[in-house]
């Protein structure tokens, strides 16, 4: 079983032609509201992958924005422990998708805040805890020293970035970042190799957008070239790649295995509006796998050139 610990934010989002610049201002389209949230997209990721029950830990305040957020996730079959907190707005994210698909996401955290180590559950039965950065990095440090000592392995999607206690990081079995995250963990960013290299983790991945994903486990390095798909909003794709892994992980699959069905899910999360509204099921991935599934000898040279690997 899985518990993910983390945010939940209703995201309220402007298509544009482009993200605006510091001082612009753009004439967008319609405006929408999705569920999201970095820790609940991931928990329906991990429950859309299906085979691994997945809990989920967050906090609500006691407003509108509240209900749609729990409806999403009990939708997608993720049973909740919810903290009220009352006099707090529930977490909201504020999202222009461009015509290319990219985001600028500004995060206003409210009840998200409000997790504190005292609300971990009994973590009986679990075997992975899943967490990102966007609740308190004290709780998020407490939490991982608990699940730790539980034997519970503990996986970290260290997004929005920022700097990490060494004591966290010791606590942690697989960290996820993108680029710019792993860059802001190391003091001297070089290649993505050499990175890696510094990051005292056992496993370390690294999500490069549409080049695809590499990972270190031991000494071991493994690629996986990004799926070619037409994408039209890529809010929650690494999300949906954190989710998927962490369950593919779950159920004893090997990481490059994991890797593979974490980024054709996230491939196809690019495909349609909104962070959970887009995560594909579980059948949706295998179909696209079983379509897609044979690596390009040609991208995967070019990303292991990417990272320094050759
Ligand atoms: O990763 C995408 C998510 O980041 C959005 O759903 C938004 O809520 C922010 O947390």
């Amino acid at each position: 079983m899985i518990l993910v610990a983390g945010s939940a934010n209703l995201d309220f989002v402007i298509r544009a032609h482009h993200i605006p610049a510091p001082g612009e201002t753009v004439l967008g389209q319609a405006f929408k509201t999705y569920p999201g949230g970095k820790g609940a997209n991931q928990a329906v990721a991990c429950a859309k992958a299906g085979g691994a029950a997945t809990r989920m830990l967050l906090a609500l305040g006691n407003d509108p924005y509240a209900e749609p957020l729990r409806a999403s996730l009990m939708a997608a079959n993720v049973a909740l422990y919810e903290v009220l907190a009352p006099d707090i707005q529930t977490g909201c994210a504020f999202i222009c998708v461009a015509d290319n698909a990219d985001n600028a996401i500004t995060v206003a955290p409210g009840a998200n805040l409000c997790l504190h180590s005292h609300h971990l559950p009994d973590l009986t039965g679990f075997n992975y805890l899943l967490m990102q950065l966007e609740i308190e990095l004290a709780t998020v440090t407490a939490y991982a020293h608990s699940a730790k000592a539980r034997g519970v392995k503990v996986v970290l999607n260290a997004a929005p970035a920022q700097p990490m206690p060494a004591e966290l990081l010791a606590d942690v079995d697989v960290l996820i970042v993108n680029e710019g995250e792993l860059a802001a963990l190391v003091p001297y960013p070089v290649s993505i190799v050499t990175n890696l290299a510094q990051i005292a983790v056992p496993c370390v991945v690294v999500t490069l957008g549409q080049r695809g994903c590499v990972a270190r486990l031991g000494n071991n390095f493994f690629v996986q070239p990004a799926f070619d798909v037409i994408a039209v909003d890529t809010t929650g794709a690494g999300d949906t790649f954190s989710g998927v892994l962490v369950a593919a992980l779950s159920q004893g699959n090997a990481i490059n295995l994991a890797m593979q069905r974490a980024s054709a899910a996230a491939a196809l999360a690019c495909t349609a509006h909104g962070a959970q509204s887009s995560i594909p099921a579980a059948e949706e991935v295998s179909a696209f796998l079983a379509q897609h599934a044979q690596p390009i000898a040609a991208d995967e040279a070019a990303l292991r050139a990417y990272c320094g690997l050759s």
